[in-house]
């Protein structure tokens, strides 16, 4: 059976994210990476979920993205594509899936349009993955680039840190994001760079960029759902709003279930199953005749 319905009427697609870019209207976008929670993003009307591979440090709880696999995001995508009715599902391509060859790149990306039901790919990189993302673009498979940090480089940066903080650092952004516009990306991640470096760039391509941690004035922006909704470890990065404190709420309802239980408060009758009627009399009669 196909995971992909066909039905395109009410779904978010390439050409609607690239017309929004046009009628200057941002974009929207949120990372999930099951069911439940791709279900009620994709029910706001959010245009795209992205499978982000900050699933191993927010869901998986490694301390860097390096280590989720190609069966592991498409385990995730499969998930999430269930649920998207209405957004644009982006599977983000590990790290080492796409590094080895192009002959590979296309045949692990391809598995997360035909087995997991994504609508495009992301991958990480500029000019240096330029003819990659040509390649992709002739297999019929739709890339989102992303530049400025990028977290599966984070060995080569020495951490996470903002980039684009000097001229030659800017002019190799800029010449990474007309790769890959030139590339054939349908758009383009800007992630942890000066506001102005963003603006830069919005303004001089045609596709449209999708901020994070890169200010205002991108076409679109995009933050990871656990850091949205207060569910993290560690102090959130400068450029996190968190609309919600799950994690206090999580653990609230969590101690209020163990305490009922310890003291006897749950189930409670109304939470109880009972058998009908006659059946409870013959029980109680069968308990009340003596034994032989
Ligand atoms: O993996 C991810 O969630 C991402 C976003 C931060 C853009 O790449």
């Amino acid at each position: 059976m196909s995971v992909i319905s066909g039905d395109f009427r009410h779904k978010t697609t390439i050409a609607t994210i690239q017309e929004k870019k046009l009628r200057r209207e941002p974009i929207t976008c949120l990372t999930a990476y099951d069911y439940a929670s791709a279900r009620l993003v994709d029910e706001t009307g959010i245009d795209m979920i992205l499978v982000g591979d900050s699933l191993a440090m927010v869901v998986l709880g490694y301390e860097t993205t390096l280590p989720v696999t190609v069966d592991e995001m498409l385990h995730h995508t499969r998930a999430v594509r269930r649920a998207a009715t209405h957004a644009l599902v982006i599977a983000d391509m590990p790290y080492a899936s796409y590094h080895v060859s192009e002959h590979e790149a296309v045949r692990n990306a391809a598995r997360f349009l035909k087995e997991a039901g994504a609508e495009a790919v992301k991958i990480e990189g500029g000019q240096n993955r330029a003819a990659l993302v040509e390649h992709l673009r002739d297999a019929e498979i739709p890339v989102m680039g992303h530049i400025g940090l990028t977290p599966q480089s984070v060995h080569r940066m020495g951490g996470f840190k903002v980039q684009g903080k000097s001229l030659e650092a800017i002019d190799r952004l800029m010449n990474d994001a007309a790769a890959l516009e030139g590339a054939g990306a349908f758009a383009i991640v800007l992630e942890g760079i000066p506001r102005e470096v963003a603006a830069m760039i919005t303004a001089s391509v045609s596709v449209p960029t999708i901020g994070i941690g890169a200010g205002p004035d991108c076409d679109g922006q995009v933050l990871v759902l656990h850091d949205l909704l207060g569910l993290t470890f560690s102090k959130p990065a400068k450029f996190v709003r968190q609309y919600a404190d799950l994690r206090t709420a999580i653990s609230g309802a969590v101690r209020a279930f163990k305490d009922d239980v310890e003291h006897g408060a749950y189930p409670g009758e109304d939470e109880s199953y009972h058998l009908p009627g006659d059946v409870a009399e013959a029980v109680e009669a069968s308990l009340r005749r003596p034994a032989r």
